[in-house]
């Protein structure tokens, strides 16, 4: 019998670009990096936002590092600036998690209905081939590149009123998949999670009362998730040991899509 080859759990001294990482899941995805060892360049548009989570995981003392850059996705030379900075302060990009998000609704016949759907296709799902294209020459010379896609639910069905989102979330499918195929070859894996209702800025405004009904109505763990518990499932696609985990699409919604009554 082969000997047991042991695969190694730990992203200690990896360097991971995260988008939209002043809020939400990517900021809980900055702080778990972090805590694991990982070099965490923090990014989103606003940059006090951004220095002021480099200041929270600074002060948690984690073995990892972390440093802020303001970026907005929907800005090609600021994504190749930036990439460009990361690599030289951290000697290497080796995860690319493409995670900013928004959600604009807006139905068919609504005059916003155009700019809707340019701003959520460019934003939502060309940004991240965008950032996957800037990021490329590093992650070829990692020797565990890992590219994270953040989908959604909305990925895999739809909600009414957000056509929109659903086109972008659905391309993000599409794109993981076929990168996956692509890169698989030079040992890039490209996977991609489809978060259901998570507590967030962008689920913010939901009240409460309304969480609750439809967490009971539609999610067999009858709750919204947490940020954290998708930013653990981040962290598990991005090991050395999740190295023949590629194009795979991981619903983190508490069985919400498998749910059929
Ligand atoms: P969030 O609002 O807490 O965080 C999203 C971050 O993206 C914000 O900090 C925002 O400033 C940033 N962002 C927006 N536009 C940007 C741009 N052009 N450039 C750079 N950064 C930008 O929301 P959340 O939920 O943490 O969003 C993360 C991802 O999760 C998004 O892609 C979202 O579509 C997705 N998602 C969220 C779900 C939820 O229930 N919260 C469910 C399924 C998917």
């Amino acid at each position: 019998m082969e000997a047991y080859k042991p695969l190694s759990r730990s992203i200690a001294g990896h360097s991971a670009i995260i988008t939209g990482a002043a809020s939400g899941m990517g900021r809980a995805t900055a702080h778990l990096f972090a805590s694991e060892g990982a070099h965490v360049a923090v990014t989103d548009l606003n940059q006090s936002k951004c220095d002021a989570v480099v200041a929270e995981i600074t002060a948690a003392g984690y073995p990892g590092s972390a440093v802020a850059y303001a970026l907005d996705v929907m800005d090609e030379d600021a994504i190749k600036d930036v990439v460009t900075k990361v690599a030289q302060g951290f000697g290497g990009i080796d995860i690319v998690i493409n995670n900013a998000g928004f959600s604009i609704h807006a139905v068919i016949e609504d005059d916003a209905y155009p700019d809707a759907w340019r701003t959520s296709i460019d934003g939502l799902m060309s940004a991240h081939t965008r950032m996957i294209r800037a990021a490329m020459p590093h992650l070829r010379q990692s020797d565990h590149p890992r590219i994270v896609n953040i989908a959604s639910t909305e990925g895999l069905g739809a909600t009414p009123g957000n056509s929109p989102y659903v086109a972008a979330k659905h391309g993000v499918i599409g794109l993981t998949r076929g990168m996956a195929v692509d890169l698989g070859r030079d040992g890039i894996t490209v996977n991609c999670i489809c978060p259901g209702p998570i507590r967030t800025g962008i689920t913010a405004r939901i009240p409460e009362e309304h969480k609750t009904i439809f967490a009971k109505r539609r999610v067999p763990l009858r709750r919204y998730g947490d940020p954290e518990e998708v930013a653990h499932m981040t962290l598990s696609l991005v090991l050395p040991a999740a190295s023949y985990l590629n194009g795979a699409v991981i619903p983190v919604d508490g069985g919400m899509t498998i749910k059929n009554a």
